[in-house]
């Protein structure tokens, strides 16, 4: 595949580092499938997240938690197998990394090798800084993600923005720099307020991605689906919706269902003369 034979163009750990210090922000987007993958790489979106939001967005869980490493492994094989230029980073699900060091090494190695990911993301800070490290070591690109990191739902009490007294922000900032410290080489910042991310970024060295984080980090992330406008009632504060698929889909349906109700479609220019 392109990626890995260096194609001219194609985003590789290189260019994604570089940007830090050349002031050009990076662009990351979800994707779960060949359809849109296709897209997307046509697209100057830098990096894919086969995020574990694919367990809302696409297997219609209301959380990320029932999302298997089998899962993930199905979806990110589909976008890898036509991605020639974006870079792609897969979410290590639920608990996949957080029992041993033992158990990332092989659960990564798997999402490398049949998933054919460039890079894995895992959440969270301290507790799996070993797995991190033991990874980097193995050669595998971890990028990080703090702030309201949605595997931890419960424990968190909610989809709400993280940061907001002393010792949370205290204990982010710590956790930021352990994790730099530990290899990553880029983070994402999910619904944290806009100047403790900025004050991440700027201390860090490598590439802040937020969501929900301001305009203060080196790029930012959205969910594809969401960004696209399929689901009109989802409006949180920090999506910008690019387009109206959603609606859009729903009047394609209906003209069909209309055409092929009245006998409109097909007609003689969609149809095969003897
Ligand atoms: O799973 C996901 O989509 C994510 C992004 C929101 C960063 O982790």
């Amino acid at each position: 595949m392109s990626k890995y034979s260096g194609r001219e163009g194609a985003v590789t750990l290189a260019t994604i580092l570089r940007r830090k210090g050349d002031g050009r922000k990076l662009s990351m987007v979800t994707c779960y499938d060949a359809a849109f993958a296709r897209l997307v790489d046509l697209s100057g979106v830098d990096m894919v997240l086969v995020g574990d939001s694919l367990g809302n967005v696409m297997l219609g869980h209301d959380s990320t938690i029932p999302v298997r490493l089998d899962d993930m492994i199905h979806h990110s094989a589909a976008v890898a197998r036509v991605l020639t230029r974006a870079f792609l980073v897969v979410d290590m699900p639920f608990m996949a990394c957080q029992v041993s060091v033992e158990q990332a090494l092989t659960n990564c190695a798997r999402v490398m090798q049949e998933g054919g990911a460039q890079a894995v993301k895992i959440e969270g800070g301290g507790a799996v800084l070993p797995q991190i490290r033991a990874l980097v070591a193995a050669g595998i690109p971890v990028m990080g993600h703090l702030g309201l990191t949605p595997q931890s739902v419960h424990a968190l009490g909610g989809y709400r923005v993280q940061g907001r007294t002393d010792a949370v922000r205290r204990q982010l900032l710590e956790d930021a720099v352990a994790l730099e410290a530990a290899g990553v080489f880029s983070l994402v910042l999910e619904m944290v307020p806009t100047d403790l991310a900025a004050e991440v970024a700027q201390k860090l060295k490598i590439p802040v991605i937020g969501i929900g984080a301001g305009a203060g980090t080196d790029g930012q992330v959205l969910v594809l689906q969401d960004l696209l406008g399929f689901d009109e009632s989802f409006n949180p504060k920090f999506l910008k919706k690019y387009a109206n698929l959603g609606k859009a889909v729903r009047d394609a349906l209906d003209a069909f269902d209309r055409d092929v109700k009245s006998g409109a479609f097909p007609d003689a220019s969609h149809s095969f003369a003897e």
